[in-house]
């Protein structure tokens, strides 16, 4: 049997067991997937029994994308550019590969809920410069993003952010208070906030300005229709939900330990939400 889960601290909250197990249900593989609390105090042995279990490897959330790094042998281009690990390999010559899928779940979501959508010769703004916003900027750059606005609350941090990514593209950083402003010059419109998620303050912006054929991106998932989509669907534009990114960004992980790329379905949506 083929071992895998997540690794987290709260772990409860986690959809990771809730896809990779309807997926090896699905596809009828003899695997198991489980969520598994890790204490920061023993946090390299409680890793390394797991490999001693036979697991093949693992997601990794909250509060450990980074700390898990220390244990990896090797990085994906991904993970290092990100500075975030979520999916961890047991390759087949023992070594321990860390990897970053949330990029590719991000470009993922959109590219398969727009036909032809090009992030290319595109100027995009994302707001935010948290954790979620690193994946997606690295993500909207290396898709060709012509120029990429980050705004955030605290602006010292997204031109930090913008420093350590500025070899990946073109980036501005403007004001929270003045994201408004550019909104003419985009096309496409990312909140990686908090701002909208349930029992959070709303995210409040003046879309007017947006052009009609901008696409409007939240990966804020709960709820599904956020406020800024639902401005963002009256204002005319096409809208993107969060769902997508948490199931897209675990694929690669699901395909590397079990050998089987799985498919999204309305069912496994409607599963993760409920
Ligand atoms: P995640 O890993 O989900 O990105 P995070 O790293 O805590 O979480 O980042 C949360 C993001 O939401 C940050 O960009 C944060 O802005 P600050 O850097 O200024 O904290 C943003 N955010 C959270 N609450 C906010 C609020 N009330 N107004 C504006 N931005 C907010």
């Amino acid at each position: 049997m083929i071992k895998s889960g997540v690794i987290g601290n709260p772990i409860k909250h986690s959809k990771s067991p809730v896809i990779h197990n309807y997926w090896l249900s699905k596809y009828n593989i003899n695997g198991s997937y489980k969520a598994i609390e890790i204490n920061n105090n023993d946090f390299e042995e409680q890793i390394y029994n797991l490999f001693k279990k036979g697991y093949a490897g693992f997601n990794v959330t909250i509060p450990y994308k980074i700390k898990i790094m220390d244990i990896c042998d090797c990085l994906s281009d991904d993970a290092r550019a990100i500075g975030a690990v979520n999916t961890v390999v047991k390759m087949k010559n023992g070594k321990i590969e860390g990897r970053n899928t949330d990029s590719s779940g991000f470009i993922e979501n959109i590219k398969n809920n727009i036909d032809n959508y090009y992030f290319d010769n595109n100027n995009a703004m994302i707001l935010g410069a948290g954790g979620a916003a690193r994946a997606c900027i690295y993500a909207l750059l290396k898709e060709g993003t012509k120029k990429l606005y980050i705004s955030n609350r605290t602006k010292e941090k997204a031109e930090n952010l913008a420093k350590e990514m500025k070899e990946y593209g073109n980036i501005e950083v403007i004001d929270w208070n003045n994201k408004e402003n550019y909104l003419k010059d985009i096309k496409l419109l990312v909140n990686s906030t908090s701002l909208g998620m349930t029992g959070k303050e709303e995210l409040k912006i003046n879309l007017s300005s947006l052009p009609k054929d901008a696409l409007v991106n939240d990966i804020v998932y709960t709820p599904l229709n956020t406020q800024l989509l639902c401005k963002a669907k009256k204002n005319g534009n096409k809208i993107v939900t969060g769902i997508g990114m948490l199931i897209h960004q675990a694929i690669p992980g699901f395909e590397a330990w079990f050998g089987v790329k799985p498919k999204i379905t309305q069912e496994l949506e409607k599963l993760v939400l409920s």
